[in-house]
């Protein structure tokens, strides 16, 4: 029997005297792309970084980057249409966590350049006119972090099988078939690498797509099995490579090896030989700070053997750093044992969750049985700690009933621990945005939610003696007690933030990008009027289940929460932004009310604005809502306000600040 490449050789020589490649480069493999600028051909924003990195977008807005092999392989050396194997390992680190845009696409494809694709939705393959047309003769097999509704996206976390069009003829959310466990998810922006393997039998039309986390063995089922026909799709000399676009929400697209071959298996991926991905996230913390069990263990044994340094360790695993200063500000300070007991040693069972500023665990007081919450929040030294305990000092003095209360502090090297009231029903950003959804919340729920933080709110600006400004309201920062009733937390923290930025580039302000007003970018102080703003998008996100920047690709722009509930009151129908697991059980007008609450609150112009006394008697119905037109809002110059919104990441973890110099315009509406 011949040989495929046998028969191949015989077909170069003897029906093709000139070939566009030579068969060597029908299988090629690389290990990072640092010797690979002459075999790959870049363009629009792909590059090949320093380590090898294939970088195909960066995390600008609306970008695209195509990187093909840098010449045409040949197709249809058979008059069936050649089988393909390919293997890549891919990371998509989004800007925002778990918020990416839009993916990276496999493609077979004409042209290298594809000059006049769009980025976006579009990525980086089609243009409006084209997108569908048979004339396109492209393949792609996209991994797509974005729902678009425009091209019937299952999900914002599929694999797609694209022919001429970007309505897949076949997706499936992503994840694999592990073979002891059956099917497990897979996040695309989770931000850690993977590896795909795209698979096509040319005789039998079959494509098979297989995603796996990486080092974890190639699964035996794929992810996806289709029947396409690509034999009048792909031309007989085409480009094999990488499309990525990025649009309102941007991720950094890398390929850190691939494997390709023509009529055969691609050669398997050496893990060992790829590049590291850039180091990202919060800086770790100092080991001594997360002794884990183990080490806690075999250094009892060693203790136990040797019978000395016992005490010195001791001294060191509890260290705490203590100022005079302190003192004057008579917040009440735990000892780190006790803290340290109290949560079991900080176990990872004892874990509540990953909030913006640290971490949170549960914990039970040994001496009042009081169950408590303790967040260790990291910081650097440059931070103001001082100033920040200050705050903080008299924020502890408040007491009301929509305020999580806190109950002291306790401090050490690098890092600082608030103890808080313990909140059985946890964030509300868990109730709301969980995906199992093991409990929805009703209406009437929701409905005295909003009240409870408005109160809180009022509190905090107008009520407890002096301004207090919370500066991060969001669904994550507001807890729910044993009674499901609302309380504010984490107010202040964000000014610990606040602090520390480099001299040069102290244009920057903190919150959390969704939330933050459009004026804030001008002048950089937080107000009451700028709590408001965040106050009105986060009753919008309440009533419309939706996060504030979850991508909503109605449009070719996508767009943010309040826009879109904007978009849909000028059109009349903004019943229809109603979060749908209500099933409509809800008073309509009531309904209405509030989202017209949210959008004024949420208003551009900070002097249209309600403030939270307005706010609370409006919703108590002992003020009616004042004009709330379409004019008033202010329609086309709001969505001009938020496309300002230029971000870059922080050293927060999840927090984000707004670089001035980088307000470029953009069109949006
Ligand atoms: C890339 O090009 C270089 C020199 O141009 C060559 O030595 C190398 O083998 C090529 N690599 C692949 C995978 O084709
Ligand atoms: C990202 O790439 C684009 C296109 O190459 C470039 O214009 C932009 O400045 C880059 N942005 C960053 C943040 O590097
Ligand atoms: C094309 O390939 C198939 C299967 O590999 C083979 O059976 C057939 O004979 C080939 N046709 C030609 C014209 O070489
Ligand atoms: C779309 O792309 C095609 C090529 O595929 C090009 O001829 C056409 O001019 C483009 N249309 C626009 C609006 O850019
Ligand atoms: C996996 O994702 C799908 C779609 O998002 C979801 O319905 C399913 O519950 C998830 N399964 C697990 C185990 O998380
Ligand atoms: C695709 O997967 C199916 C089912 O596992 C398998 O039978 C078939 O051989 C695979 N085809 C290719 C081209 O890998």
């Amino acid at each position: 029997m011949r040989s495929p490449l046998f028969q191949q050789i015989l077909l170069c020589v003897l029906v093709f005297p000139v070939l566009a490649t030579s068969i060597d480069d029908d299988d090629f493999i690389f290990h990072g792309f640092r010797d690979a600028t002459t075999n790959l051909s870049l363009n629009s924003g792909a590059e090949i970084m320093q380590g090898g990195l294939l970088k195909l977008t960066n995390n600008s807005m609306r970008q695209k980057g195509h990187a093909f092999f840098r010449l045409p392989l040949r197709f249809h050396a058979n008059t069936t249409i050649s089988s393909f194997s390919t293997t890549f390992v891919f990371a998509m680190v989004p800007t925002y966590p778990k918020l990416g845009g839009h993916g990276i696409a496999f493609t077979v494809s004409p042209s290298k350049d594809l000059p006049w694709s769009l980025p976006i939705q579009y990525f980086g393959l089609f243009n409006v006119t084209d997108v569908g047309s048979p004339s396109n003769h492209l393949f792609a097999v996209e991994l797509d972090t974005i729902q678009n509704t425009e091209f019937g996206d299952i999900d914002d976390n599929h694999v797609g099988v694209d022919v001429n069009d970007l309505r897949s003829v076949d997706a499936s959310t992503v994840g694999y078939y592990s073979s002891s466990d059956g099917f497990k998810n897979l996040s695309l922006v989770s931000g850690e690498p993977m590896q795909c393997w795209i698979e096509f039998d040319g005789a039998r039309k079959r494509l098979n797509v297989t995603l796996a986390p990486l080092r974890a063995p190639k699964p035996r089922v794929p992810l996806l099995s289709s029947h396409v026909d690509l034999s009048d799709v792909v031309l007989d000399s085409a480009y094999v490579g990488f499309s990525s676009s990025t649009g309102r929400t941007t991720s950094d697209h890398y390929i850190l090896g691939w494997s390709f071959r023509m009529n055969g298996e691609a050669r398997e991926i050496d893990l060992s030989k790829l590049p590291a991905l850039p180091r990202r996230g919060p800086k770790e913390k100092p080991k001594a700070l997360t002794i884990g069990l183990p080490v806690i263990l075999s250094f009892v044994v060693v203790a136990a053997i040797t019978g000395v340094g016992f005490a010195a360790h001791r001294k060191v695993k509890f260290a705490e750093v203590f100022e005079d200063w302190e003192l004057e500000y008579g917040m009440h300070r735990f000892a780190y044992k006790e803290l340290y007991s109290a949560t079991r040693g900080f176990q990872d069972r004892e874990l509540l969750g990953v909030g913006g500023f640290g971490r949170v665990y549960k914990g039970m007081l040994r001496a009042s049985n009081a169950a408590i919450a303790v967040k260790r929040v990291p910081h650097d030294s440059r931070q103001d700690v001082r100033e920040f305990i200050a705050e903080t000092a008299s924020i502890g003095q408040l007491r009301h009933r929509h305020i999580v209360r806190l109950l002291g502090y306790c401090r050490r090297e690098g890092e600082l621990l608030l103890v808080y009231d313990y909140m059985p029903n946890g964030s509300l950003d868990k109730l709301l945005f969980d995906e199992s959804k093991t409990m929805t919340l009703g209406w009437k729920q929701r409905l005295r939610i909003i009240k409870d933080v408005a109160s809180g709110l009022l509190y905090l600006h107008e009520e407890c003696g002096q301004v207090v400004l919370h500066r991060d309201i969001k669904p994550s920062n507001i807890l729910l007690d044993g009674e499901m009733r609302a309380r504010l937390g984490d107010f202040g923290l964000a000014r610990l933030y606040d602090h520390g930025t480099e001299p040069q580039t102290t244009t920057h302000v903190i919150g959390t990008f969704g939330y933050l007003a459009p004026e804030l970018t001008k002048t950089r102080k937080a107000n009451t009027a700028t709590d408001v703003f965040a106050f009105g998008v986060f009753v919008l996100e309440v009533v419309c289940g939706r996060r504030p920047i979850a991508p909503i690709d109605e449009s070719e722009m996508g767009l943010l929460l309040v826009e879109w509930v904007l978009l849909h009151w000028m059109r009349g129908t903004v019943v229809e932004t109603v979060d749908a697991n209500l099933h409509g059980d809800y008073a309509a007008e009531e309904v209405e009310l509030v989202l017209k609450l949210g959008l004024l609150c949420s208003h551009p112009k900070a002097d249209e604005r309600p403030k939270m006394r307005q706010v609370m008697r409006l919703l108590d119905g002992e003020m009616p809502l004042p004009d709330v037109s379409v004019n008033r809002m202010n329609a086309s110059a709001r969505c001009k306000g938020y496309d300002e919104l230029m971000v870059s990441p922080d050293n927060g973890p999840t927090q984000y600040s707004i670089d001035t110099e980088s307000l470029l315009s953009g069109s949006c509406c």
